[in-house]
């Protein structure tokens, strides 16, 4: 197989749809895709069969949902552009405000869109500041304090996103702070959509609790119509990015695999987040170990033989970023030039995200197809790299 690949298990792809809908049933909610974390839209006839709607960002998302989905977007936007907005409400079914300002310069033009406001509930159990929409000096959305007792007639709906690949039990505490905050607003309105981050299809995701939750609200808020937009779930574990070792180096001790991947351009969120995939016959060494192994001495001894924990690399990515390196990951045998090395999990925020810094080639996608057939969904060549910039 030709690498670098991205390479979508259209199996484990209908595992997570399959899940998901029968979470849908069971929560009596929409669960709607969000494209921002997948949206390989080649894959959309096989999401059609078990989603109807998706959620989308920005114009180009709106499109994509109803140009290759067939169905108008939930769209959020944290801005909506004045000369984007007439052309966005033409693609959404729904559309959410992120701020005060926004929905008064913007709402006369929403047509037959049914409106939101994205309200802040001022928790979030997100770790990472980075991915955490609350955080203090937050951009995103109105908190309790700034409402109106009465919400403008035409406001149906209030959007609320503050999880990232939370459980069910996150979801029970933030729902508490969300009516303790908001729920004099509810009567005013018809939905309201608990935003992505719910990781469904985790393999130890409390879905009984969830639903637990879900039909105790619905037990408390009869009218309201609960939407989920989550995006990892839908592609979790679904499958690899299928690289190959270019080089081995070596500077004080810390041996490197070069790879023909990188992991600003392909897997930023191993740098971001920072995500730490499963590697093929490889494991992330335990904090404890990690300072153990870069000690010179130890890795200069395992340069011919290993230690006896086993073959100790940091993988380092294909550009002239100092920082596009993961380690220390220990193998169970010496790394060869020419061998492939197969990070899991790696169609989540990654397609969606990559770039071509540098001219470095971008992976091939392919789907693996019930049948077995591998089927190339994109190739990349030098004019895709040209033509961004032409
Ligand atoms: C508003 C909104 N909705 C949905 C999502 C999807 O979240 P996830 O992919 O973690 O499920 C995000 C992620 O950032 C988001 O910002």
């Amino acid at each position: 197989m030709k690498t670098p690949i991205y390479i979508l298990d259209e199996i484990r792809l209908r595992r997570n749809l399959t899940l998901i809908s029968e979470v849908a049933r069971r929560t009596d909610a929409e669960w709607i895709l969000a494209f921002k974390a997948f949206a390989l839209w080649k894959t959309f006839p096989v999401v059609r069969e078990y989603i109807h709607a998706t959620t989308a960002s920005s114009l180009w998302e709106a499109r994509l949902a109803v140009e290759e989905f067939g169905a108008k977007a939930h769209t959020y936007s944290p801005a909506y552009k004045d000369d984007e907005f007439d052309d966005i409400v033409k693609l959404s079914s729904h559309l959410t405000f992120n701020s005060l300002s926004q929905y008064e310069r913007l709402h006369a033009r929403a047509g037959q869109c049914s409106i939101g406001l994205r309200v802040n509930p001022e928790y979030s159990e997100v770790g990472t500041l980075l991915y955490n929409p609350c955080a203090p000096g937050t951009r995103f959305g109105v908190t309790a304090d700034k409402l109106p007792e009465r919400l403008p007639d035409d406001i149906r709906g209030f959007h609320c996103h503050c999880h990232c690949e939370s459980g069910a039990d996150v979801l029970v505490r933030t729902l508490r702070h969300i009516e303790q905050r908001f729920d004099r607003w509810f009567p005013q309105l018809t939905w309201i959509n608990l935003g992505g981050g719910h990781l469904v299809t985790r393999r130890d995701y409390d879905v009984e609790l969830l639903v637990q939750t879900m039909q105790d609200f619905h037990r408390r808020w009869p009218h309201l119509k609960v939407v989920f937009e989550p995006g990892s779930a839908f592609a979790w574990q679904t499958g690899p990015l299928v690289s190959s070792v270019v080089d081995i180096v070596e500077d004080r001790g810390i041996r490197t695999a070069i790879l023909d991947v990188s992991f600003t351009c392909h897997m930023p969120d191993c740098l971001e987040m920072p995500y730490m995939p499963a590697v093929s016959a490889g494991r992330m060494t335990e904090p404890g170990d990690y300072e153990r192994l870069t000690k010179a001495v130890v890795c200069e001894q395992a340069s011919d033989s290993g230690t006896q924990d086993g073959y100790c690399y940091r993988l380092g990515g294909n550009s002239c970023l100092s920082g596009d390196f993961m380690g220390l990951w220990l193998f169970d045998h010496e790394l060869q030039v020419g061998e492939q090395v197969v990070m899991d999990d790696m169609l989540h925020y990654t397609t969606v995200k990559t770039t071509m810094f540098n001219g470095i080639q971008h992976p091939d996608i392919a789907m693996l197809r019930t049948s077995g057939e591998l089927q190339m969904l994109r190739r990349y060549g030098y004019e895709d790299y040209r033509d961004r910039m032409d």
